[in-house]
C-alpha cells in the first residue's frame, strides 16, 4: 500500500516539475474491461482537479456560456444514442473529469475542430518508412493533458496512440508491425456545427474522424486494409489521413470528403516522391500566402535528402519554425516496422521563430 502511494506521489510530482522536458505520461487502457472502467487509470497520472478545470476552460473557449447551459440537458439525453463502446467510455471519463457527463460529451466532439497540424511520411533509400506529426491546437492546457496510450487486449498490446486525457478518439497512432496513422484537420468548422455532427454520427452512422482512426488501428489487417477503411468509411467531416506502412512505397496522404476519398496521394519513390507533406490544405492547391509550414517542410526535407532521412532527422524537421510554432502541443515520430521507437515529446512553449 505504502509503495503504491509513494509511486503515485512520485508520478504526480513528476507531472508537476519535470514534465516540461519529458515525454508525456503513458497510460494502459485495457480493452478487456467494461468501457466505463477503461479510462480510470488516467487518475493515476493526472490530477483530477486539474483535468476538470482544464476541460471546463476548453469548453468555455469553444462554446459560449449561455449555449453551454442551454445545451446541457439536450446533450445528456443524446448520450444514449452514442454508439458503443464510446458511450460507455465517455460515461467513465465523466467520472475522471469531475462527474459531468454533458461536459464529457461536449469535450469529445469539440476537439473535432480547430486542430492544425503537419504530418510527414517519408521513405529512406533502404525502403524504411517513417511517419511524423506535429499537433497544433490553440490551448496551452492541452500540453498538460497529453498522454501516450497503450491499448491492450488479451494482455497484449493491440495498438498505441497519443491523445488528450478526457478524449476517447485518436489523431495519432500505430498498429505495431502494421501501419501508422495521423489525422490533420481539413477545412474550418464552427463550434455551432458540433451538434450537427453528433446527430450525423448518430442518425447516419458517420464516424467522427478520430474514432475511425481508433477503429482502423483496432481492426485493419495491414497498411492496404487501413488505407481502404480510412478512405471509404463515411465521416462527419472532411479530414486528411496520413498513413505509413512497413514496406517500401507504403505511405499515403488521403484527402477525405464526408462520403469518401477526394484524393489519394501515395509515395512515389521511383519518381522522386520519397516523402509527402500534409498540413491543412489540399496538396494540389497552393497553401495560403500567410502559411509557410508546407514550403518549410518541403525545403527541410529536400535539404536532408533521402540518403539521410531517419526518425531523428524527421524529428528535427518537425522542430523547425514555422512547422513547429507557438501553438504546437506535441510531436510524434513513429515507424510501424520499429514499434519500440514510437516517440512523443510535448512542446512546453511551442516553438518560437529563432532567426
Ligand atoms: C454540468 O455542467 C453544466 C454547465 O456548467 C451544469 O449546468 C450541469 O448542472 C452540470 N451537471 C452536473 C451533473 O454537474
Ligand atoms: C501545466 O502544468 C504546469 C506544471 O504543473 C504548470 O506550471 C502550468 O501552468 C500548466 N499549464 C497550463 C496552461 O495550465
Ligand atoms: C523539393 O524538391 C522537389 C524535387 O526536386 C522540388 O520539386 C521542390 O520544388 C523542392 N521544394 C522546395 C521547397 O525546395
Ligand atoms: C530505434 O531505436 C534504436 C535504439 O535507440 C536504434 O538503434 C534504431 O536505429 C532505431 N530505429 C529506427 C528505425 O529509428
Amino acid at each position: 500500500m505504502v509503495r503504491t502511494a509513494e509511486l503515485l506521489l512520485l508520478l504526480l510530482g513528476l507531472s508537476g516539475v519535470l514534465r516540461a522536458q519529458l515525454p508525456p505520461p503513458t497510460v494502459v487502457i485495457n480493452l478487456d474491461l467494461d468501457p466505463e472502467l477503461r479510462w480510470l487509470p488516467l487518475k493515476t497520472v493526472f490530477d483530477v482537479d486539474y483535468l476538470s478545470r482544464a476541460a471546463a476552460q476548453i469548453i468555455e473557449s469553444i462554446v459560449p456560456k449561455w449555449v453551454h447551459h442551454a445545451m446541457t440537458p439536450v446533450v445528456a439525453s443524446l448520450e444514449k444514442y452514442i454508439p458503443l463502446p464510446y458511450a460507455g467510455e465517455i460515461r467513465g471519463l465523466a467520472s475522471v473529469l469531475g462527474g459531468n457527463l454533458s461536459d464529457a460529451v461536449i469535450l469529445n466532439f469539440a476537439y473535432e475542430f480547430s486542430a492544425f497540424c503537419t504530418s510527414i511520411v517519408a521513405q529512406d533509400k533502404n525502403g524504411n518508412v517513417y511517419h511524423g506529426r506535429n499537433l497544433d491546437y490553440p490551448h496551452p492546457v492541452l500540453r498538460n493533458m497529453t498522454v501516450n496510450l497503450v491499448f491492450q487486449k488479451n494482455g497484449k498490446v493491440a495498438y498505441v496512440g497519443t491523445s488528450f486525457a478526457g478524449y476517447v478518439g485518436l489523431w495519432t497512432g500505430m498498429s505495431p508491425g502494421k501501419f501508422t496513422v495521423s489525422g490533420d484537420q481539413r477545412g474550418t468548422e464552427h463550434w455551432w456545427n458540433w451538434w450537427k455532427n453528433v446527430v450525423s454520427a448518430v442518425l447516419f452512422h458517420s464516424s467522427p474522424v478520430s474514432w475511425l482512426v481508433r477503429e482502423t488501428l483496432e481492426e485493419a489487417e495491414d497498411f492496404e486494409d487501413a488505407v481502404m477503411r480510412l478512405s471509404k468509411t463515411p465521416l462527419i467531416t472532411g479530414v486528411y489521413y496520413i498513413v505509413g506502412g512497413v514496406r517500401a512505397g507504403e505511405g499515403v496522404v488521403i484527402t477525405r470528403d464526408r462520403k469518401g476519398p477526394a484524393d489519394i496521394w501515395p509515395l512515389d519513390p521511383l519518381q522522386g516522391g520519397w516523402y509527402r507533406v500534409e498540413t491543412n490544405f489540399d496538396h494540389w492547391l497552393p497553401a495560403p500566402a500567410k502559411d509557410h509550414r508546407r514550403e518549410a517542410a518541403n525545403k527541410a526535407l529536400n535539404a536532408t535528402g533521402q540518403d539521410h532521412i531517419s526518425m531523428d532527422k524527421l524529428y528535427q524537421v518537425l522542430s523547425l519554425h514555422p512547422i513547429c510554432n507557438i501553438i504546437t502541443v506535441y510531436t510524434t515520430v513513429m515507424s510501424a516496422a520499429s514499434p519500440g521507437n514510437y516517440t512523443t515529446f510535448i512542446r512546453p512553449e511551442g516553438c518560437l521563430q529563432t532567426d
